[in-house]
């Protein structure tokens, strides 16, 4: 969703949060921030979503190899963002999503989330906020990631929000972002007065 600043964006992603059916799938709400990289943000809401996924027993394999790669991409990406903060000791998979490139690491972590969701009969929702603030290799690496997983036809999706913006950082950020989103455009649902009387009732 893009749109100016307070037309409801965040309301709207509030309301999608509240009104999802849970038990069908696993959603996950990350507001991105100036201050805070999105490894350091996705890393405990991916955590939070594989715990989910490993308590359905046809999950429970790919679900912990799931964690063993989460484990190993926090501790891969440490070194880049030192805002990493969360502890994970999940016996590491040598070669999965440990070789420090945020790119390929983040794109290896996605497909066994993706798989532990497809085994679990769920998808991963990812609501996230604010999307303007992600620095552009970040976004980048998030983008490569959901096209990866979309080919493979994995139960992973991305709704975000942010502001017009993002189109193009997006699309900066990786050319064929632009044909993989829909980008629907937020207008504010009643536009108010300075004395609050909405504006079609003085037409
Ligand atoms: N359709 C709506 N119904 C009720 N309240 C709304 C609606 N749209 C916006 N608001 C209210 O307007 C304010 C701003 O909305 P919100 O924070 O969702 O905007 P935003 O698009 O996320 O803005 P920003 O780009 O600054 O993050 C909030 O107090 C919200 O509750
Ligand atoms: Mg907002």
């Amino acid at each position: 969703m893009v749109g100016r600043r307070g037309v409801g964006k965040t309301a709207l992603l509030n309301l999608f949060f509240h009104e999802t059916d849970h038990s069908q799938t696993q959603c996950v709400r990350v507001d991105a921030t100036e201050s805070r990289s999105l490894p350091s943000m996705l890393t405990p809401a991916f955590h939070l979503a594989l715990l989910r996924m490993s308590t359905v027993d046809a999950a429970k394999a790919s679900a912990a190899r799931g964690l063993r790669a989460l484990s190993s991409f926090a501790r891969g990406q440490k070194a880049k963002f030192a805002d990493i903060d969360v502890e994970l000791d999940y016996e590491p998979e040598a070669g999965l999503a440990d070789n420090g490139d945020l790119d390929g690491d983040l794109t290896a972590l996605l497909i066994q989330i993706g798989a532990a969701a497809k085994a679990a009969d769920t998808a991963l929702v990812i609501l996230l906020d604010d999307m303007q603030y992600i620095e552009e290799a970040q976004l980048a690496a998030l983008i490569s990631a959901l096209h990866r997983v979309s080919q493979l036809v994995l139960p992973v999706i991305l709704v975000g929000a942010g502001l017009p913006q993002i189109r193009g950082r997006a699309g900066n950020a990786k050319s064929y972002a632009e044909r993989m989103f829909d980008y629907p455009e937020i207008e504010p649902v009643i536009q108010q007065t300075s004395i609050g009387v909405p504006m079609d009732a003085l037409k």
